[in-house]
């Protein structure tokens, strides 16, 4: 058991225990170190039409035999509501450059049937503004809508705004009250386009810019003082957000300021790493080293907002679609419908640890896809529903939503993740590029953030430990001349007998987080173990 000294000053700490044999750690939350909230949309969802997310996780009909409200799928919502679903993006994804929402409202028999050119499956149009709106209301989640860019025009994006959130008595608000919502809906949040410099209409960067302001400049007027947001598209690749601030800039009425700008999307990091269920531990160590680039994206995506706003607009980061991507077919009623592992689950709560060192720089993450889409939260066949082991991981980080994020740091015992054989050339070189050409990423095996709540009552500390056989002993150390002691708590924790565990259909309850359990701690410090492969939600009780 290694000795443990309490640091003398805020940032001193003895002599790290890590490079002994024995598995520990230290984790130091500084009291003082707060980081701003973590916005509750940190926890948010991205739907697409996209092989089975919408059509029947989300709608089922009216006539269905499975239980709905007016055609909206119950237990898939009330699922989300359990976990205080936050938002939900609609309607893509690349299928938002392709789509023209008025195909999707008014009496559902006349709607049209249109071709989903990027998933390769028929659209029914069933599912539309007026049931996303419903099922937004029935999952407790607010709506999160993108613009079409690439095939659609600024009067089409002027239209929709105006359909939703227009209080006049116009022809678009008489439309709305036909479909059974005289009131407007409260949508606040709209991104102009979707990866506009690939299937948004394969923009350069100059060019999206003059398309986002001419589209801002009707927008932002009929939403002056509605209550909206503008999402940007940004790119963490070459230099497409430096380009897109300066041409915002040279706009003659710009004087200096970034106009329109609410929170700039940087698309979109999908882990990728071997096969879903059958991966290796290289590929399976990678996944969670990999964490590693997309913060450092972050990192330069905040330093690229603060410089171009020079600290005078606030624009937030949304990472508006993440998660891990398998190799799995595209098209079709199952296009991207992949397997959802443990392993995928504690990559989820690495990855929110990780955001949360961003503080409240970070204003949304959506991850991909809610339901039978890549990373889904569940899978649904006909009335069966499952819920997956990623949908636990945000069950047990719930306690961070809206929380005081405070500064942790981290001493833990390393690995070098080495980039696996099988990953596609075009990713190595992506990411020799982000490590300088080495062809392994150093990372930690525990990873750790920590939240105070808004009565200062209790702190969540969330612990990953991501080695394969051994547990750590972690000494958790509330560090700061005026840290509080703990007085007890709770516990929560998500594991599985093996990394390559799964929720299916037949077996949905195989993984799951546990019930808080009572747990002994107190003091400014206490050693805790964090068992193999496992994360766990620490609810602190503060003195
Ligand atoms: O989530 C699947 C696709 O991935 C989205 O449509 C697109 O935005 C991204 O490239």
């Amino acid at each position: 058991m290694p000795h443990w000294g309490r640091p003398a000053k805020r940032q001193e700490f003895p002599q790290s225990p890590c490079r002994g044999p024995i598995r520990s750690a230290r984790v130091s939350v500084l009291w003082g170190d707060h980081l701003g909230k973590i916005n509750r949309n940190v926890y948010g969802h991205f739907t697409e039409h996209l092989g089975g997310c919408i059509y029947d996780a989300m709608w089922v009909g009216e006539g269905s035999s499975i239980p709905n409200d007016g055609g909206v799928r119950k237990d898939t919502a009330e699922a989300l509501k359990r976990i205080q679903a936050p938002m939900i993006r609609w309607p893509g994804g690349c299928f938002a450059d392709q789509y023209h929402w008025r195909d999707g409202i008014g009496p559902r028999a006349t709607r049209p049937r249109t071709w989903n050119i990027w998933w390769g499956r028929d659209e029914s149009n069933q599912f539309g503004t007026d049931e996303f709106m419903m099922y937004c209301t029935m999952s407790g989640a607010e709506p999160y809508l993108c613009f079409n860019v690439g095939s659609g025009t600024p009067a089409e994006a002027l239209d929709w705004l105006e359909y939703c959130k227009g209080k006049e008595n116009t022809k678009l608000t008489s439309m709305r009250a036909a479909n059974g919502h005289a009131d407007p809906y409260n949508v606040r949040y709209w991104s102009i386009g979707n990866e506009n410099w690939g299937c948004g209409g394969n923009f350069d960067a100059e060019d999206y810019a003059r398309e986002y302001a001419r589209y801002v400049t009707f927008l932002n007027r009929f939403a002056e003082g509605g209550n909206v947001e503008f999402v940007a598209c940004g790119l963490f690749l070459g230099d497409w957000n430096q380009k897109f601030f300066e041409t915002m800039l040279r706009r003659p009425f710009a004087r200096g300021r970034i106009q329109g700008v609410n929170h700039l999307s940087v698309p979109h990091y999908y882990f990728g790493c071997g096969d879903a269920t059958k991966f290796t531990d290289e590929e399976y160590f990678w996944a969670f080293a990999s964490i590693r680039i997309l913060e450092r994206f972050l990192q330069e995506t905040r330093a690229i907002i603060e410089h171009y706003t020079s600290g005078k607009d606030r624009i937030g980061i949304a990472l508006d679609e993440w998660g891990i991507w398998h190799p799995v077919p595209e098209t079709g009623d199952t296009g991207l419908l992949q397997p959802n592992t443990l392993r995928d689950a504690l990559l989820a709560c690495a990855t929110f640890n990780m955001m949360h060192g961003f503080g409240d720089a970070i204003s949304m993450a959506n991850i991909a896809q809610t339901f039978n889409v890549l990373q889904a939260l569940a899978f649904t066949k006909g009335p069966k529903m499952a819920l997956t082991p990623t949908y636990h991981a945000f069950d047990l980080f719930q306690p961070h939503m809206d929380a005081m994020a405070l500064k942790t740091l981290v001493e833990s015992p390393t690995f070098k993740g080495q980039i696996p054989a099988g990953i596609p050339f075009s990713q190595q070189q992506f990411v020799l590029t982000t490590t300088g050409g080495r062809r392994e990423m150093p990372s930690e095996y525990l990873s750790a953030s920590a939240s105070l709540n808004e009565g200062k009552k209790q702190v969540c500390v969330t612990l990953v430990n991501i080695h394969l056989t051994e547990p750590i002993e972690v000494e958790v150390d509330l560090a700061g001349p005026d840290s509080p002691a703990v007085r007890g708590g709770t516990i929560r924790a998500l594991t599985s007998a093996s990394v390559h565990d799964e929720n299916t259909l037949d077996k949905p309850e195989v993984i799951r987080a546990t019930a808080p359990k009572p747990l002994l701690a107190s003091g400014n410090k206490f050693v805790h173990a964090v068992p193999a492969h496992t994360a766990q939600a620490l609810v602190l009780d503060l003195e």
